[in-house]
């Protein structure tokens, strides 16, 4: 009998993967073969030397010490694109945000809940809408730095509302650059990117080379008023560099998937709570493919990563 740790928030229908004559699975579980987990933090975790392996139901691996995990012999997973659609979707909202005057309109709109009469209703909506007038997406330039699974969605989605496409990516793997359309147009660096882009959507790992990586000299070669849209990690960007470019006007707004107290109150960034992932769909692929890495592995010896 193989023995399966899950940490909560994996969806059953992942856990159901696992035949119940050759597995156990529980979250309480002594000497498991292998962890199975989403966002439970295992950086300060010594794992039981009975663990094979660990997957993360998830595309990035920054809760999990890799490189120590590794170093014991232990096979740590992804899901790569188990759910980069609802990602790419939660962009799309992103972009919407940021461009048209929606979180604003909706939050005056509920300012005038006291305000019955349809006919004072509409005429005060009248009087008032100009303020919240924003930009089409068509026709304008989208940067993506970051070309993997979710960053070459969300160029053919870009592509498909009328948008040009810049993409930038130094670690291009082949099977990428065979997805990417042909419609997307490759800058020589991230510089060069950002001087040359209305939005700019960033598709990178946490790493240690993509620490800050938005700083003040990228925000520096930034073409004048664009919206940065990050939903990937909060590691990449250095918050005070972007309160900085939006004070000075250089950032018109910044979207982002991570509340930091460093913008509370500003309205020139919308905050979402970790939520680019948050589908049901997106979830239960994740749980699938992770439990079926596990089970490849531990069964067959198998390591495939996607
Ligand atoms: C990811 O790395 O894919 C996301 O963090 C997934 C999640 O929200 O669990």
């Amino acid at each position: 009998m193989y023995k399966i740790k899950t940490f909560n928030q994996i969806s059953v229908k992942g856990l159901e993967r696992f035949s119940r004559e050759k597995y156990e699975v529980a979250s309480d579980i002594g000497h498991p073969d292998a962890v199975l987990l989403r966002s439970h933090k295992l950086h300060n975790e010594v794992l039981a030397d009975s663990v094979l392996a660990v997957a993360r139901a998830g595309a990035g691996v920054n809760n999990v010490p890799v490189e120590d995990y590794s170093q014991k012999g232990i096979v740590v997973f992804n899901t790569p694109g188990a759910n980069a659609n609802a990602v790419k979707e939660l962009v799309l909202a992103g972009l919407l945000l940021g461009s048209r005057g929606i979180k604003s309109g909706i939050d005056h709109v509920t300012t005038l809940h006291d305000v019955h009469d349809a006919a004072e209703l509409h005429k005060t909506l009248e009087a008032q809408k100009k303020q919240f007038a924003g930009n089409e997406l068509k026709g304008k330039t989208l940067g993506i730095v970051g070309l993997g699974a979710i960053g070459s969605m969300v160029a053919d989605m870009a592509l498909a509302l009328g948008m040009n496409v810049v993409g930038f990516d130094p670690a291009l793997s082949i099977e990428a650059a065979w997805r990417l359309s042909s419609d997307v147009q490759k800058a020589e660096s991230m510089y060069a990117l950002l001087a040359r882009c209305d939005y700019v959507s960033l598709h990178v790992p946490a790493i240690k080379p993509t620490q800050h990586m938005i700083n003040d000299d990228a925000l520096a070669q930034a073409k004048p008023g664009m919206l940065l849209v990050n939903f990937a990690r909060e590691s990449i960007v250095d918050p005070q560099a972007i309160v900085k470019a939006l004070d000075s006007g250089k950032l018109r707004g910044y979207v982002c998937d991570f509340p930091e107290p460093v913008f509370y109150g500003r309205s020139d960034v919308i905050a979402m709570p970790h939520i680019g992932a948050s589908t049901a769909e997106a979830e239960e692929n994740c749980a699938i493919m992770a439990a079926e890495q596990i089970m490849d592995y531990l069964e067959n010896g198998n390591i495939k990563n996607s």
